[in-house]
């Protein structure tokens, strides 16, 4: 394995005995772990947090078979090791990558084809802030929607890590985003990043909403992380054709919906999680955003919206404020 970095054994991480609030997250030792096969080993500069590592906190995210315990879903840092298959070339390099598992420590192995290159000058808080939201909305927003310029969109959630990189990618590519917001403020800060119309779902009803702003005619396509009775209210917002891509269940995983006006509107309902997909396919992913998305990064007309920086060892802070819901974009751990 070529290597011209020091490596120690073991390293600092942040893991959790048993599931619970966010005061169980602490500091773990644990050994630094290799890479193996077409893997990158990353002395990790950052690590973003996002909902599912709350979820896998109180329990109810289990990593996949195989993937280390310890929490965190993307990082961004140097490459100081290769395994097989790899291009020792690689080593010294910035990058940032998607994870299964195990980023919220001082080192993490990646898959070499969930890595993409951090531009040079590019901060490496955000590099870390950019691979589970991009991989995420990109999939299911462009992919599995299929939506293209000139589309109108509703995505619940404006001001999540998820909803403010929609609204970065739409603007990007010419799609009109509608989004839902739990308060007036959480509205204003989601226009200011570029939605093009922001509704406070508390204060009005967002159906009725969606059909004045697109004159009666719907959205094309909804991306979807609250479910349950949200499932039925968006289908109401579609237009003809429309596509609904669920990526979480916040309301609940059942909805009663009139199969009758799915086949008379030719309705899509669709849904993915991108935890348990194959490497291959993170890979597949990961060449589109490079060739489509990456040079938007480059020339710096893609960062993500940053809402805090907390120091990895006070992972239990970031979750809180993620679970206190008053954060606008992305919480990020540093080493
Ligand atoms: N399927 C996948 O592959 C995948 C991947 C990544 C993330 N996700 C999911 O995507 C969601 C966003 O993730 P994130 O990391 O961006 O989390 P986040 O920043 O914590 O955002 C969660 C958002 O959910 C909104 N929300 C919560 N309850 C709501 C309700 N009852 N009605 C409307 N909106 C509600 C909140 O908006 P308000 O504060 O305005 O209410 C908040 O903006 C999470 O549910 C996460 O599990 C799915």
């Amino acid at each position: 394995m070529p290597q011209r970095y020091s490596i120690p054994e073991r390293m600092t991480a942040v893991g959790f005995d048993a599931p619970g609030r966010a005061e169980v997250l602490k500091p773990v030792d644990r050994t630094v772990p290799q890479p193996m096969e077409n893997e990158v080993l990353i002395k990790v500069a950052a690590a973003g947090v996002n909902r599912p590592d709350i979820l896998q906190r109180r329990g109810f995210y289990a990593p996949p078979p195989g993937i280390s315990d310890i929490p965190g879903l993307e990082v961004s840092g140097e490459v100081v090791a290769v395994g097989a298959g790899v291009d020792g070339a690689m080593i010294g390099q910035k990058v940032c990558a998607l994870l299964a598992g195990g980023g919220y420590a001082e080192y993490a192995v990646a898959p070499v084809g969930q890595c993409l290159a951090v531009p040079a000058g590019y901060d490496m808080a955000e590099a870390a802030a950019l691979p589970e939201t991009l991989f995420t909305v990109w999939s299911n927003l462009f992919e599995r929607a299929y939506v293209v310029e000139g589309d109108t969109v509703l995505v619940h959630g404006g001001t999540s890590g998820i909803g403010t990189m929609a609204i970065s990618l739409c603007r990007l590519f010419g799609i009109k985003i509608i989004v839902t917001c739990g308060s007036d403020d959480k509205c204003a800060a989601a226009l200011n990043l570029g939605a093009t119309h922001a509704i406070n779902y508390a204060a009005s009803d967002f159906v009725e909403a969606v059909r004045d702003i697109t004159d009666g005619k719907g959205v094309q396509a909804v991306l979807d992380m609250v479910g349950g009775d949200y499932v039925p209210r968006n289908l109401a917002c579609m237009a003809e054709d429309g596509r609904h891509v669920s990526i979480a269940t916040q309301r609940g995983v059942k909805a009663e919906i009139s199969v009758l006006d799915v086949m008379q509107r030719r309705l899509t309902l669709t849904g993915s999680t991108l935890r348990p997909r194959p490497i291959v396919f993170k890979t597949l992913v990961a060449e589109e955003l490079s060739r489509v998305v990456w040079p938007f990064v480059t020339e710096g007309k893609l960062r993500p919206v940053m809402d805090r920086a907390f120091p990895l060892a006070e992972a239990a802070a970031a979750h809180a404020r993620m679970e206190a819901g008053e954060h606008v974009g992305k919480i990020v751990l540093v080493t």
